[in-house]
């Protein structure tokens, strides 16, 4: 089989893994954080090493991909592996490292990997070899500069407000508390809304399906897991804010 025909095959079969991933995740919460599972568990990876082995697929194959350029080295070549690497240096190699209290099953660790493998490889491959060639002119298609927009406001939503999560608690604690302010005000999983808007917005400035798969399985787990969380919140918290919603302010 050719290798565009393994792509394209590649990319259906992950926008199937979402749908699957959808209607899974609505009845059973990926079993981490809050939701972890004793009877899944098996191996446990402390919370640094299984982020950051979860997470190495995707600088380290976007990477390869890229050294492996069939394509000529362009400066909008430059700016995609920019983008990619920005997000996935902090992913990878700074988030694992800020304090987390849980842990993780080898399991969550291993089905995160292959999955981001599949990411890496479709991504970098599309935008640097299979995929059709552009040149600077790119950089000035709206869908270039408000895909960069959509990432950059996602990417900071998200990374504040898991910022803030994490505060919630001091050194050496493990509960949960009601998180308050910035955008908590109007949504229980800002973070995760956040991804989503960051994912779109690559899809967009990479006009790719291969983006969009990202997109897919990214909503496939996230949105379901914003609204358990919120049910979890309205359970566990009766002063819980009765005006905050899921996910998407005033809507979800
Ligand atoms: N693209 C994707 O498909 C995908 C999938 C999953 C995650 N992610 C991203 O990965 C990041 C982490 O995801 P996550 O699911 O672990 O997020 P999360 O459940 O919101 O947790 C983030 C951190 O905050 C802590 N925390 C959450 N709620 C808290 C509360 N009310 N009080 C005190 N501490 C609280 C969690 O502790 P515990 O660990 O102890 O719960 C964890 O350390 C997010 O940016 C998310 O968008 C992306």
């Amino acid at each position: 089989m050719d290798e565009i025909l393994f792509h394209r095959y590649l990319i259906y079969s992950l926008f199937g893994l979402a749908g699957f991933v959808l209607v899974y995740s609505i009845f059973v919460p990926a079993p981490y954080g809050r939701y972890k599972r004793p009877w899944w568990s098996g191996p446990d990876l402390p919370s640094w090493l299984a982020w950051m082995l979860m997470e190495l697929p995707q600088p380290v194959g976007f990477c390869i991909c890229f050294a492996l350029a069939e394509q000529q080295a362009n400066l909008l070549a430059l700016a995609f592996l920019s983008i990619w690497m920005f997000h996935y240096s902090y992913r990878t190699f700074i988030y694992p490292f800020l304090p987390r209290a849980s842990s993780m099953a080898l399991a969550v660790v291993a089905m995160g990997f292959v999955l981001n493998c599949a990411f890496s490889y479709a991504n970098g491959r599309w935008l640097f070899s299979l995929g059709p060639s552009r040149d600077s002119s790119w950089f000035f298609d709206l869908r270039f500069i408000l895909g960069l927009i959509l990432f950059f406001s996602g990417w900071t939503l998200c990374t504040v407000s898991d910022a803030k999560l994490r505060r919630l608690r001091k050194s050496g604690e493990k509960g949960y508390q009601i998180p308050r302010g910035w955008a908590f005000r109007w949504v229980s999983s800002p973070n995760y809304l956040g991804e989503l808007i960051m994912w779109l917005g690559w899809s967009l400035a990479t006009w790719s399906l291969a983006g969009l798969a990202i997109a897919a399985i990214s909503a496939a787990n996230l949105i379901p897991r914003a609204w358990h969380n919120h049910r979890w919140y309205r359970e566990k918290f009766p002063d819980y804010p009765p005006e905050r919603k899921a996910l998407v302010p005033f809507v979800f």
